[in-house]
């Protein structure tokens, strides 16, 4: 099956830091189909050459260990062609349809690692321009818009031209390995299903946390701030992977569906959960790995009294039947502590206790999506039932976890998120793409939290680089009992 991967936005940081080098793997373990042409579109005057030896510097860049210049990368550097383009310019698009009509591959896919104000113009005028033939796909990278109304117009704007089946909208979330491993793991096993309900769980916990600041991206980040670049999106997708109901087969719109009835059920803010359940921060100077950085607002690009936040945590509920009463806590943020993304799964504690455990712990199933991929259940065993313990202790149950670690498993080499969901693109599986309606639906549930930050002439509370956020995130959690993980 031939393809032709249409990259606007060719030599972006996007394109070279996660698009081509997802691609090279691909190619480079062959799971890229045969019969492909990569075709990298932006105003820059490139030759194809000129094209090539750029990326491979880029590449370098970002891949020492992995030395793309050799020769390896020179073969795979042959599917990779440069057109120069104005997005502006019908000409531009006319000259593009005719080389791609010129070559007429069995997939198109255009994808557009761009700025996302030019989704709207962009998509016109491929309509125009002939590009929307069957065989075509065109994938969106978040942010799709900056509220519900700019995201509907955005989505309305590109289904004038594109079929919702043709429309790929990315939350490389969903492309993770361990993301794929949490629905292998819900309904794939039999095992966990009847205990993941409201009469089991007592709560549930979302960690995004990142070590890294905004790095060059403070311009950008300034006009986004951590709940519309990680809440609304990649937080809520891994909410819905935890709470949906079994979906009634694989298939993309099934899955979906089920994401959506979540995203539909969140309890919808009130001004008294927003000023309750809702904490934003935002960094100051600290100390990371032992190095003095600097805080939020002395970051490029960014203004000196920036009222953006760099952290989120929040708490909420899901009204259904299966999770009524659950608090689920999501908490993301730059400059944390550490480089840690999981979910916990908190089960109730034992109903009649004959055994002492340690005071406030529970069964707990934590899913680690980063750094590493895993599955940590944590239990409590007798374990110190040893010889020379007094006879008391034998009522003492220790902490245990059964630990499964999917790259020790699996092997590390396994296929990344941009890599998976760019394979998927090319061979038509919507499975892990986001429909309009989650994304609306996700819209709708941040707004009032948007709009009740604009309102307040409250600032973000401050933490410091290197902690886990702001003190009010614990005390969020600890109304309910509560702890974070790393607090356990
Ligand atoms: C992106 C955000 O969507 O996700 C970034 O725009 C963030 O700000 C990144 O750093 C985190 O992704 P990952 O895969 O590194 O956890």
């Amino acid at each position: 099956m031939s393809f032709d991967l249409v990259l606007f936005g060719g030599t972006g940081d996007l394109a070279w830091r996660k698009l081509l080098p997802a691609l090279f793997q691909a190619w480079r373990h062959g799971s890229l189909p045969p019969g492909g042409r990569i075709l990298g579109v932006a105003r820059d005057d490139l030759s194809d050459e000129a094209y090539r030896a750029l990326i491979a510097s880029r590449l370098d860049a970002v891949e020492s260990d992995k030395r793309p210049r050799n020769e390896e990368f020179e073969k795979f550097a042959q599917l990779l062609h440069y057109q120069r383009m104005d997005l502006s310019s019908p000409a531009d698009y006319a000259r593009l349809a005719e080389c791609l009509r010129e070559r007429n591959a069995d997939t198109v896919v255009l994808y557009l690692a761009t700025a996302p104000n030019l989704f709207t113009i962009a998509c016109e005028q491929l309509g125009a321009a002939g590009l929307n033939t069957p065989q075509t796909r065109v994938v969106l990278e978040k942010p799709l818009g900056h509220d519900l109304a700019s995201n509907r117009s955005i989505n309305a704007a590109v289904r004038k031209v594109f079929d919702e089946r043709q429309i790929f909208r990315i939350d490389h979330y969903l492309g993770k390995p361990s993301v794929q491993n949490l629905l292998a793991l819900r309904f794939g096993n039999a095992l966990f299903e009847p205990l993941w309900r409201r009469e089991t769980v007592a709560s549930v916990e979302i960690t995004m946390a990142e070590k890294i600041g905004v790095e060059k991206r403070g311009a950008f980040y300034e006009g986004t701030g951590a709940l519309r670049d990680m809440v609304q999106n990649h937080a809520l997708q891994l909410l819905c992977a935890i709470a949906m109901e079994p979906p009634i087969n694989a298939h993309a719109d099934a899955i979906r569906d089920e994401k959506l009835k979540v995203l539909r059920s969140l309890a919808p803010w009130t001004p008294a959960t927003l000023s309750r359940d809702v904490v934003r921060g935002q960094y100051t100077a600290g100390s990371l790995s032992g190095e003095r950085v600097n805080g939020y607002l002395n970051e490029p690009g960014v203004a000196p009294d920036s009222r953006t936040e760099t952290f989120v945590a929040l708490r909420t509920e899901i009204a259904n039947w299966r999770w009524a009463g659950v608090p689920f806590y999501i908490r993301t943020g730059k400059r944390l502590a550490a480089h840690e993304a999981h979910i916990a799964v908190n089960f109730r504690p034992a109903p009649h206790p004959i055994y002492r455990t340690p005071l406030g712990m529970a069964n707990k199933l934590v899913i680690h999506l980063q750094p590493r991929d895993g599955l940590a259940l944590h239990l409590f065993s007798a374990g110190n039932d040893k010889r020379g313990a007094r006879v008391s202790d034998a009522q003492a149950l220790a902490p245990v976890q059964l630990d499964l670690d999917f790259d020790k498993r699996f092997g590390s080499e396994r296929v990344g998120a941009y890599e998976r969901l760019l394979l998927d693109v090319i061979a038509g599986r919507l499975n892990l793409f986001v429909r309009a309606d989650e994304q609306e639906a996700a819209w709708r549930w941040v707004e009032p939290i948007m709009q009740s930050w604009k309102d307040s002439d409250d600032h973000p509370r401050p933490y410091a680089a290197g902690s886990w956020g702001p003190s009010a995130a614990s005390a969020l959690v600890a109304r309910d009992g509560n702890i974070w993980m790393e607090e356990c």
